[in-house]
């Protein structure tokens, strides 16, 4: 039985999704549950790329203790120095530098000739090894790269001091059998290999990204790369979760298995999920909501008569809950600073009471309080922008009739402290109050996407939104929960403004892939 490394890019490959801009706070905090779930690599962010990602590169190696924390970095001294500097204080630092490897890529991006790529990788590994103990380097678009050029620069740079060397399918293009055999030949044809590890990193424009990474174990990859529900560049990543979750129900075939805890793996994707926007399909593999939900009536004969017949993977294996209700409006403080506990949240002392206060609110007005509830009202709390001056809504009213005009009447509370009370119409209640905060904001925004849904069932649950705008000429997101939609769609488009303002006070001149 083998076990199998896993490297989580959430916080990298995955955050270069289209649409997806977590500030520092949300970062550490997935961090933090990536550790929980027992990743054993997290690749915290781009240092280089711009101030933002350097601070939370750093906030996350000064956080996590039972993950190792990367950074990743271009073949050139300033992009390792950027990573050494975020993560020196860390017990086993640990850096991933990458160079273009395929003649497509060394032609037209980096306009360089085989030798100066063999040259420049050698040069890099080399003044990384200085600082790092741990060295990944990364074959950029390995898959289109002439093997026997690979296995020439893979010898080179393994005699320079890299542990692990990572062949990733960069452009999702190569098929199952393609890759398999692929690590097969760079491990028959290196004549240094057994000095290190071998990892898959899989993109999944082809739809091939789970099956191709674990044709890469079955070729002898001893470290798989991927992110939570997958997300990441174009079509994405390969979804960690789907990767175990395989390993895991196939140990059969297999014969390998990671150390994720696999029962943290629900928990991770609603965070993951809630935190980018990027709502989760209901038929996606594992973590979907419907992944174990059986619809026809032979299935659900089937399943009554006898579970195994129609389901090979328990909603149990993943952490899923089914509903299980859990506080009331009699239940204490004590009980949710305990349930806080268990769903994986240690708040602050202040956090936590500002949570409570929400929950108690909540309690009075819905019924049943669920995991899902608790869980959306601590995410909202340990991630509030707390650290910067925001505008805070004060007070909301709308007027709607069919035959009248819509009127939003809206009191924000001003960065400096000022309150300013503004009323305005619009075409539909959301548009009024968009309308409304438009107009207080010192800045032209405009919204480009905007999604609703309830926390949940039940004609009493909360409701989330989702909304995209440009403020400032930059783009962002922003969550608001609610148990009124109204007030959910204003909160919503202030945090984002919110978000957006502190993204642009730390970010400069952010540098793209
Ligand atoms: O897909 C890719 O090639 C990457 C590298 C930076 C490793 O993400
Ligand atoms: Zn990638």
């Amino acid at each position: 039985m083998r076990t199998i490394d896993v490297f989580d890019t959430t916080l990298r490959d995955g955050e270069q999704s289209a649409g997806v801009n977590l500030n520092t706070i949300e970062k550490v905090e997935v961090a933090r549950q990536l550790e929980r779930l027992g990743v054993d690599i997290i690749e915290a962010g781009f240092p280089a790329a711009s101030k933002g990602d350097f601070e939370a590169v750093k906030l996350i190696g000064d956080t996590v203790k039972d993950s190792s924390v990367t950074g990743l970095a271009r073949a050139n001294e300033k992009d390792i120095d950027a990573v050494w500097e975020a993560l020196r204080g860390t017990a086993e630092p640990r850096i991933h530098v990458f160079l273009a490897t395929s003649p497509i890529h060394m032609t037209y991006k980096l306009k360089m000739t085989p030798e100066e790529v063999v040259e420049s990788a050698v040069r890099a590994v080399q003044y990384a090894k200085k600082f790092f103990p741990k060295v990944q380097w990364s074959a950029e678009d390995a898959c289109r790269s002439d093997e026997a050029f690979l296995v020439q620069i893979i010898t080179k740079v393994i005699e320079a001091g890299a542990n692990v060397i990572n062949l990733p399918d960069t452009v999702g293009y190569i098929t199952p059998k393609e890759y398999g055999n692929l690590f097969k030949y760079v491990k028959e044809q290196v004549p240094n290999i057994d000095r290190v590890k071998l990892s898959a990193h899989c993109h999944d424009d082809l739809g091939m990204a789970t099956a191709n990474s674990l044709a890469a174990i079955e070729g002898g990859a001893d470290q798989i790369e991927g992110t939570i529900n997958g997300i990441g560049e174009r079509a994405g990543n390969a979804s960690l979760e789907e990767i175990a979750v395989a390993l895991h129900i196939r140990e059969d075939f297999y014969q390998a298995s990671t150390r994720l805890k696999l029962h943290e793996i629900k928990k991770t994707s609603t965070l993951v999920s809630k935190l980018t926007g990027m709502k989760v399909p209901a038929n996606k593999a594992v973590v979907g909501d419907n992944a174990f939900a059986h619809e026809s009536g032979i299935h659900q004969d089937g399943v009554l008569k006898e579970k195994t017949t129609y389901e090979i993977i328990t909603p149990e294996l993943i952490g899923v809950n089914q509903n299980r209700l859990v506080l009331g409006k009699h239940s204490g403080r004590h009980a949710f600073k305990n349930k806080a506990l268990e769903l994986g949240f240690e708040l602050t002392d202040e956090k936590l009471k500002e949570a409570f206060v929400v929950f108690k609110d909540l309690a009075d007005k819905k019924k049943e309080i669920f995991d899902e509830d608790i869980f959306s009202i601590l995410t909202n709390k340990q991630t509030e922008l707390s650290d910067v001056a925001a505008y805070e809504l004060e007070s909301l009213q709308v007027q709607y009739g069919m035959n009248n005009i819509p009127t939003a009447t809206i009191e924000m509370k001003m960065p400096d402290g000022e309150l300013v009370h503004v009323a305005s119409t619009g075409s539909g209640s959301v548009e009024a109050i968009y309308n409304t905060i438009e107009k207080i904001l010192p800045n032209p925004s405009k919204l480009s996407d905007y999604k609703i849904h309830s926390v949940g069932g039940g004609r009493d649950a909360l409701a989330e939104v989702y909304v995209r705008i440009t403020y400032g000429g930059t783009e962002g997101s922003g969550r608001g929960t609610a148990q009124d939609v109204l007030e959910a769609s204003a909160r919503a488009y202030i945090n984002a403004v919110n978000r957006i303002s502190m993204i642009e006070s730390r970010t400069k001149a952010k540098v793209s892939l």
